[in-house]
């Protein structure tokens, strides 16, 4: 039976990315017999202006029918006026809560020929290969908010963050599984010398780590975390932190690879789970044709393997993308005299040379 992908181009260069990733699964499903078909569908600022809502109920309904999704990016400074309950972000934010894609698995990888784009020395990113497992769903993200109210004579506003075991069990089983396929190290991310949250994370972690014999475990406080990405990236397997740390530090860590545009990111779901690059919209070259579309053919990748269990497909994927910069092809974000200049379509085209 066909496998159904729901599709999801969203805002800014969201199409053109997404087009290019589904091109290439195109070509690897004919190399590879499978059978995939594809539905496309409407979010974020985009489906704002057509429906007056981020995430209309049909998106959403077609993404829990789906075998896997394929996220593009939502946002841009055109909506940055509209209310916040309306806003594109609550696209992604209204997906995760609604699939219930609790876990973020954003994999930074740094090939040698790439460590010249790194911010950072190549000698200290030279063998990165880390994974931040991200907690999705919980967190101050998803707790109680105000957006002002008047307190003591002045206005104020707030945010809460709550964590339960049974949350945190979740997510870190989760980690020290994925840590249990590498190399067997979890690095456990919080603030536990301040926060009664992250108190309540540490305890828990510790107790599934229980479980977990082979695994190393040990604790960071997310401020030497940021920390630690720069002054030495390698001594990192696989990081697992909540919500709003798993964001500043997944943005830290994507950035030592180089190019923020190489980056996929998988969001496992109960049932469906959610595939997109991490870079977002970048609405200021939307519609040129330019962006880089590497971080969403690799999330395409992703989908491949962790929904479809197609392991073969999915790594072809991968070697080709190798194989197209091996031979020097680069978009405007990383190209430089000496490499070949891609545009979106040719930096496609320079993938499906190698499927
Ligand atoms: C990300 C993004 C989102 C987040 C935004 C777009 C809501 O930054 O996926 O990291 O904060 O989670
Ligand atoms: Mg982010």
């Amino acid at each position: 039976m066909a496998k159904k992908i729901v599709v999801i181009p969203g805002d800014g260069i969201g199409k053109e990315i997404t087009d290019s990733a589904v091109e290439v699964l195109k070509k690897v499903a004919e190399k590879y017999s499978l059978e995939l078909e594809y539905e496309y569908k409407d979010a974020g600022g985009t489906a704002y202006d057509k429906f007056g809502t981020p995430l209309p109920e049909d998106t959403l309904e077609a993404c829990k029918a789906a075998d896997g999704v394929l996220f593009g990016a939502v946002g841009g400074d055109k909506w940055d006026n509209v209310e916040p309950s309306l806003r594109p972000e609550k696209a992604i934010l209204g997906l995760r809560k609604g699939l219930g894609l609790y876990a973020n698995l954003r994999p930074v990888k740094v090939a040698d020929s790439l460590t010249e784009y790194s911010p950072l020395k190549p000698e200290l990113v030279k063998g990165v290969d880390l994974v931040i497992v991200r907690e999705l769903v919980g967190g101050i993200y998803f707790g109680d908010k105000c957006e002002s109210e008047e307190f003591n004579g002045t206005e104020r506003a707030w945010d809460l963050e709550n964590y339960s075991v049974p949350e945190v069990e979740r997510i870190a089983k989760l980690a020290f599984e994925t840590a249990r396929l590498r190399r067997g190290k979890v690095t456990s991310v919080d603030k536990a010398n301040v926060l009664a949250t992250s108190r309540l994370w540490r305890r828990t972690v510790a107790e599934v780590a229980k479980d977990y014999a082979d695994v190393e475990l040990n604790n960071l406080y997310v401020d030497n975390t940021a920390m630690q990405l720069a002054v030495r990236p390698t001594q990192f397997d696989v990081i697992v932190t909540g919500n709003l740390f798993g964001d500043i530090l997944s943005d830290e860590a994507a950035v030592i690879g180089g190019s923020i545009g190489m980056m996929p990111s998988a969001s496992i779901g109960e049932c469906t789970s959610l595939y997109e690059p991490i870079h977002g919209s970048a609405p200021d070259i939307a519609g040129k044709g330019i962006a880089n579309p590497i971080g969403t053919i690799l999330s395409a990748a992703m989908l491949l393997r962790y929904s479809l269990q197609e392991e073969a497909a999915a790594k072809a994927i991968e070697d080709a993308v190798d194989a197209a910069l091996a031979e020097g092809w680069r978009t405007a974000d990383l190209w430089h005299e000496g490499f070949k200049k891609a545009n979106t379509e040719d930096m496609t085209k320079a993938v499906l040379a190698h499927i």
